[in-house]
């Protein structure tokens, strides 16, 4: 059984020093209520393959970039996504679903259809959730980014929609991305593009924790970020802003990275040890958003050579996920090309996920497989031992 982490630690040195808005700092540690089933009797499956403790997710692909192709909504209408969905993970993440620009798309009007049948299939199948995500740069609605709202106004807004959404779940949802890509890759504070920080200052990111733990004491509350696999810029103002926060008591519980990979570059070799210092504060870790997309040859279909390389990565990444304690939740960004987000946004690559479009599994499954499985009968042996 692996640990699961609480964030009751008290760190002296406050490495960045961020003014704090008001509000109640509590740091009571929530604990975690759900195991994934563990059958020995399908270890096909990813989530019975994993150790105990382990959640294996995915992205529930809907929203963002879907409403703009040729498909209904996956998770609604595909059967056969839907049965690999179940029977594969343990863990879910709404891919869109939860954003702001899908979940509260008027001022006044608040659309919980997507996420609600989520979150009811998820515990129709003994799933957990994690939740995405609250206070973010992007996918925020027009009404919000063109608004006249004056700064008194934005704060009482992200209260009411925080308030709102996690209170819905609460008790529900494990992990919470409460903050989404809060500093550029040099490891500053995204003090233009991101509409909070910009106009109520950098302490509001304090805040959403506070309303978000007080909404739901039960649910582990994570900063979430992309190219922070690696001990950089970025990853280091983390590490420096998580440590003045827990000082200060702020419900911070995780880190997370998301992991949106490409075999284009070296993979992250330190990304354990990155992990490994966030766990040192207290924190959980998490990998959330793995995907190793790659250029296509023009035939479109990759070489073997490609498709063992990417296998190698993902391997890689859980491999340093299992091997960090708190490191309990393990999220692929979709687990078939046929809903990735990568040929949208990156001309020419694609092939990111660990089953083709015709949910053929491809060598980076079975590496997850046989990595997960290794990892449990390696735990059952120290728990025998
Ligand atoms: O904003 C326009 C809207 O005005 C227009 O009506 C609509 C029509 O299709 O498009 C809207 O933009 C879309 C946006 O989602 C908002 O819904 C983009 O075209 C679409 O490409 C975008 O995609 C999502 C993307 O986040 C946005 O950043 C993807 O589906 C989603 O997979 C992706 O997920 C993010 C994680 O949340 C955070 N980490 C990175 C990850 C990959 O980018």
């Amino acid at each position: 059984m692996r640990s699961l982490r609480l964030a009751t630690v008290t760190l002296a040195t406050a490495a960045l020093c961020l003014p704090l808005a008001t509000g109640a700092a509590t740091a009571a540690p929530p604990a975690d209520r759900k195991a994934p089933p563990h059958s020995h009797a399908a270890p096909d499956r990813l989530r019975s393959a994993a150790p105990e403790g382990f959640f294996v997710g995915t992205a529930v692909a809907g929203g963002g970039h879907h409403l703009s192709q040729d498909y209904p909504d996956p998770f609604t209408h595909d059967k056969e996504y839907r049965k690999i969905l179940a029977r594969q993970f343990g863990s879910v993440s709404p891919e869109n679903q939860m954003k702001w620009d899908f979940i509260h798309p008027e001022r006044d009007r608040y659309d919980f259809g997507q996420a609600d049948a989520i979150v009811r299939f998820a515990e129709r199948n003994r799933q957990v959730v994690r939740g995405h995500t609250l206070l973010w740069h992007s996918q925020n609605p027009e009404w919000l980014e063109k608004g006249d709202f004056s700064a008194e106004e934005l704060r009482a807004l992200l209260r009411e929609h925080i308030t709102t959404v996690v209170g819905r779940y609460a008790g529900r949802i494990q992990q919470w991305d409460v903050a989404n890509e809060i500093f550029d890759d040099q490891g500053r504070l995204r003090t233009q593009d991101n509409i909070w920080i910009r106009e109520l200052g950098p302490g509001i990111v304090a805040d959403a924790f506070r309303w978000a733990h007080e909404a739901d004491p039960e649910a582990k509350l994570f900063f979430n970020d992309y190219n922070v696999e690696s001990v950089n810029a970025k990853s280091d103002a983390y590490h420096a802003l998580v440590q003045d926060l827990l000082a200060q008591g702020v419900p911070v519980h995780g880190f997370s990275v998301q992991a949106h990979l490409s075999t284009r570059y070296g993979f992250p070799g330190d990304l354990e040890d990155n992990l490994r210092r966030f766990d040192a504060l207290g924190l959980e870790t998490a990998v959330t958003e793995l995907d190793v997309r790659m250029d296509l040859p023009e035939s479109g279909v990759p070489t073997k050579a490609q498709e063992r390389k990417q296998a190698d990565y993902y391997r890689r990444v859980l491999q340093a996920c299992l091997a960090v304690d708190g490191c309990n939740s393990f999220t692929i960004w979709g687990f078939t090309d046929k809903y990735s987000w990568v040929p949208v946004f990156f001309e020419g690559e694609g092939f990111a996920n660990v089953m083709t479009e015709d949910f053929v599994r491809k060598p980076a499954f079975y590496a997850l497989r046989d990595t997960l499985k290794e990892a449990a009968r390696k735990d059952r042996g120290h728990r025998r031992g």
